[in-house]
């Protein structure tokens, strides 16, 4: 409600988030005017109408679908769940002539594939990085504590910057919220990170081949949220917060969530949730929670009890 109360979700996937924070916020009796949703396939779209069509109609009749950024900035909130990481981003690899690039070339087609293979074969290609990509190498390489190792592979995401100044000439108070999988720079460029973070997920499967799966699977990224505060700050944002997913959701108090259910099968349920969100070794420390800013000075409780602002 104090930073203006709109909200703007960013790449909706199934539309669950956006029905459970609906359900949240009219529970609490802070339901905003409209949730608007920017979803840019159509697919997604059309699984969202049908989960949101579910709820009460006093929730479902605000949620309202864009198919591009408000021309008008908003007061509030925009949402940013697993979407940066769903960006298309550029991989590299260091070697001993240079940086290369890692692109994708047909490796043969199969003239009579045998029942469930693929047809079509891809393979990695290299090529001289062009004048953008190495130069965007070359500030990340001397920026970091130390050499990297020959064949280092990783990935940078030039699309991220022109992103995030577009939303942030969306915003005219309040919140940018970026949660993904991600790293500040010094850790997702660590020597030790030899073959980047390229991860495929095929039915809750992952696993590191793009080439398999043609079309149907999510193909991402880590999210560099170095480069995504260094964006920020020149867009004129302020980064107000960066914590692990397990520290933001501690602050927000989701043990309380879990204690004060009423029934034993419903705690041991959210029990069972909440050990996955916060649990290291799940997604605890791989994900993170990044507030962006703007005229906004309001404690954040998600930032409370963790700052890790001063590793980016
Ligand atoms: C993994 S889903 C997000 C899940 C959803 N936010 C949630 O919390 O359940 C990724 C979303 O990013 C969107 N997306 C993918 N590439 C995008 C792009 N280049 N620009 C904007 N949105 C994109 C997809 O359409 C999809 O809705």
């Amino acid at each position: 409600m104090r930073t203006g109360g709109e909200i703007l979700e960013l790449g909706a996937g199934t539309g669950r988030m956006a029905a459970a924070l609906l359900a949240e916020l009219a529970a609490q009796g802070v339901l905003p005017e409209r949730y608007t949703i920017l979803e840019v396939s159509a697919d997604l779209a059309a699984r969202q109408r049908e989960c949101l069509a579910r709820l009460p109609q006093g929730l479902r009749e605000r949620v309202v679908w864009l198919e591009r950024l408000p021309e008008q900035p908003l007061r509030g909130v925009i949402l940013a769940n697993e979407v940066a990481d769903a960006l298309p981003c550029r991989r590299f690899r260091l070697d001993a002539g240079g940086i290369t690039e890692l692109g994708v070339v047909l490796d043969a087609v199969s003239e009579e594939p045998g029942a469930g293979s693929q047809p079509i074969h891809f393979r990695d290609g290299a090529v001289a990085a062009d004048a953008s990509l190495a130069c965007a190498c070359n500030e990340i390489l001397a920026g970091l504590p130390g050499p990297l190792p020959r064949g280092y592979t990783s990935e940078v995401c030039l699309r991220l910057a022109p992103w995030i100044a577009t939303l942030s000439a969306c915003l005219a108070r309040g919140l940018l919220l970026i949660s993904d999988y991600g790293l500040p720079r010094r850790h997702y460029c660590h020597p030790q990170r030899v073959s980047g973070t390229l991860r495929c997920h095929y039915r809750h499967l992952a696993h590191d081949d793009p080439y398999i799966n043609l079309g149907v699977q999510d193909i991402t990224a880590w999210v560099d949220f170095t480069r995504v505060a260094d964006a920020a700050l020149a867009a004129g944002l302020e980064v107000s917060g960066f914590a692990t997913q397990a520290a933001f959701l501690l602050g927000l108090g989701v043990e309380g969530l879990v204690t004060e259910a009423g029934a034993d099968i419903e705690r041991i349920r959210l029990a069972a949730e909440a050990r996955r969100l916060i649990m290291p070794e799940e997604m605890g420390e791989a994900f993170k929670m990044m507030a962006l800013g703007r005229d906004l000075d309001l404690p954040l409780a998600g930032f409370a009890l963790q700052d890790l602002r001063h590793l980016l």
